[in-house]
């Protein structure tokens, strides 16, 4: 059977302080793109595929008959997983900040159980804040039991997003923000999906949501952020995926909601 999401939680706090320990001294000693992804601005660093490999490694050593998706090697560790367990890596999310030494970037490590989160922990490998949380036992950050912020008007809310890296996709995104600013107290696009998360646990901004995620960027920071008693979810019913993932105070998620429905948040490119 598949261990407790603790003893998950402990092997993934472990691993992402290392790794994070690495970046960090990679930035220090300078930084260059490594390649480029979808974009010539995807880019790839050096500490993206070393801290990555650092990860997949540690993992491999501890528990060696799990499955791990990574953001820079996708599933190729994955071979033999027979464990029913599943490691979702970010080595570094934000990666746009760490290349220009933005202190707003973490190390991104989930833990799947027969395919539902039941571990995750960011880490922001600058300011060594911590967040981590366990399915069913709450969401911390460096010890502190997070809960969400309550009665927040969507005229009040402080929201983050993000856009993803495609042209036709990034002007969508604008369109959605042109027309939701006039309706909220502001927008913040801080560059880290997973550490957005995380602020919107604890009401460092009120609500978050972006099209395009892929699954290292929300994994840990989404379970993060329904553990402190955050809605996260998407569209319609729909869970938070690929589409959309809004994340909101259970009173703030239906406006919020709403109002990216009628500005076809999920759709476009
Ligand atoms: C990106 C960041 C960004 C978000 C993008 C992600 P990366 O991840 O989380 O905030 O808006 O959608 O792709 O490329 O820095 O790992």
């Amino acid at each position: 059977s598949a261990p407790a999401p603790a003893e998950l939680l402990t092997i993934a706090i472990d691993v992402a302080r290392q790794a994070a320990a690495t970046a960090y001294r990679m930035r220090a000693e300078g930084v260059s793109v490594a390649a480029t992804k979808s974009t010539v601005t995807d880019v790839v660093t050096a500490a993206d595929r070393a801290v990555e490999r650092q990860v997949l490694d540690a993992l491999h050593r501890v528990r060696p008959d799990d499955a791990v998706l990574g953001e820079e090697y996708g599933a190729g560790a994955a071979d033999g997983a027979v464990s029913g367990v599943r490691w979702i890596v970010d080595p570094i999310d934000g990666t746009v900040n760490y290349l220009y030494g933005l202190p707003y970037c973490a190390v991104s490590l989930a833990a799947e159980v027969d395919g539902e989160v039941v571990a995750g922990v960011v880490r922001n490998l600058v300011t060594g804040e911590e967040w981590t949380a366990t399915a069913g036992g709450g969401a911390w950050r460096d010890g502190q039991r997070l809960r969400c912020s309550t009665e927040v008007d969507l005229g009040q809310a402080l929201v983050a997003t993000g856009f993803g890296y495609d042209p036709a996709r990034r002007s969508h995104q604008a369109r959605v923000i042109a027309e939701l600013i006039p309706h909220v107290r502001d927008i913040r696009r801080l560059g880290a999906a997973a550490l957005d998360l995380c602020l919107a646990a604890e009401g460092r901004v009120d609500a978050y949501y972006e099209k395009g995620l892929a699954a290292w960027d929300q994994a840990a920071g989404g379970l993060v952020a329904a553990e402190a008693g955050l809605r996260v979810a998407g569209l319609g019913g729909l869970p938070a995926g690929p589409d959309l993932v809004i994340a909101a105070p259970p009173a703030l998620f239906a406006p919020l909601h709403d109002r990216l429905a009628d500005l076809d948040a999920s759709g476009g490119p």
